[in-house]
């Protein structure tokens, strides 16, 4: 039975005003032969990994409930990076986890940092907790403002800063004495979101020891396994302890569980797809650079943002020749397009298909 159109609308009414001016994260689904648009991992895994992967998945009682408090895939993280298992959260990719970090800390009129442009899930998932976003304007070569920010974190006193290093989209990582000075100079908790970290080798998990508000969040969605969702984050046990209580029970299933943990017990299968995907991301850089008109962004991340004139236009041009990557917006991404590395076969694509759309668009004036 249908909704009377005037319930449906007060039904909408209810919705917080918030939410309802939102424009919420839309991933993009145009079907196309070589797609550069996600920050996923181009290399599937090695054969043996993936089969060994696949056996464990079979040996899972499905009628059971996950581990709820999922001991053996914290042990694998911990191993990995030398962590404290009592002091990491894992969540269902890192999304669950700024989302759990918001709610944890948004007691209302609370207020969400963090320099803009960067990855759009901060100011969402604040919007929608009704938490005030404070989105501060990078410097025009995407680099810190890190100045401004202790001081904007000085009169607007927010609970949180978001700081992607390497950040999404433009690929720039920042100093580690920007970050000390936010740790010790804003009273905020700093949440290091290290998505790209892999691929530029620098994490600062060696400063938890000695800072109680500072928060690394990493991701295995960039290293070959973005369709399992596993994000975890590292910090003090006692906010660890903490924001396990907001954690949803059983927020990680038994199959990303167990798949996440063969996969961090053998990293150095994975490795390799990450060294493949910086060498490539070099090659593309440089040839990115030699298309006349196109300019890239120095990127320590798996991705390359670029700017090129015309760029709605490019983006639906490569489309048309069956490749995605991403189209940008926002004032300080004016003209710029972002696209991930891909294997070698793919990134060759993309770059015929970009300098033959380039050509054409000159062409046509
Ligand atoms: C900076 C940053 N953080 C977090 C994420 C989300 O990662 P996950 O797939 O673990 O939710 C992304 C995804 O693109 C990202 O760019």
């Amino acid at each position: 039975m249908s909704t009377p159109s005037a319930e449906r609308g007060s039904v909408l009414a209810s919705v917080r005003l918030a939410v309802r001016e939102l424009t919420g994260y839309k991933a993009d689904t145009t079907p196309a032969e070589v797609v550069l648009d996600a920050n996923e991992c181009a290399f599937p895994l090695p054969e043996e990994l993936r089969r060994s992967i696949d056996r464990k998945i079979a040996a899972i009682d499905l009628r059971r409930y996950p581990d709820p408090e999922q001991r053996g895939l914290k042990r694998a993280i911990a191993e990995r990076l030398n962590l404290d298992p009592a002091g990491l959260v894992v969540g269902n990719g890192s999304d669950e986890l700024i989302a759990i970090l918001i709610t944890a800390f948004g007691e209302r009129p609370a207020k969400v940092l963090f320099p803009t442009p960067t990855f759009a899930m901060y100011e969402i998932t604040a919007t929608c907790h009704g938490v005030l976003p404070i989105p501060l304007p990078l410097a025009p070569d995407f680099d810190l403002d890190v100045e401004r920010m202790v001081e904007v974190a000085a009169t607007e006193e927010p609970k949180l800063i978001f700081l992607a290093t390497p950040n999404n989209p433009t690929g720039r990582r920042y100093d580690e004495g920007a970050i000390l000075r936010l740790l010790e100079e804003t009273g905020a908790v700093v949440v290091v979101d290290e998505a790209y970290a892999d691929f530029c080798g620098a994490t600062h998990t060696g400063l938890l020891a000695r800072h109680d508000n500072l928060v690394v969040m990493r991701t295995l969605s960039k290293v070959g396994l973005a369709a399992l969702r596993v994000g975890y984050l590292a910090t003090n046990p006692l906010l660890a302890y903490q924001l396990d209580k907001v954690r949803l029970p059983y927020n990680v299933g038994a199959i990303p569980q167990v798949a996440a943990t063969a996969a961090l017990n053998r990293w150095e299968e994975i490795q390799p797809a990450i060294d493949q995907v910086v060498a490539e991301r070099d090659r593309l850089a440089a040839a990115l650079g030699a298309i006349g008109g196109v300019k890239p962004v120095p990127s320590d991340a798996n991705f390359i943002l670029f700017r090129v004139a015309r760029a709605a236009a490019v983006h639906q041009g490569l489309l048309e020749q069956g490749v995605r990557i991403k189209r940008l917006s926002g004032p300080a991404l004016e003209g710029h397009l972002r696209v991930t590395v891909g294997q070698p076969h793919e990134n060759q694509r993309f770059l015929a298909a970009l300098a033959a759309v380039v050509e054409a668009l000159e062409e046509e004036g």
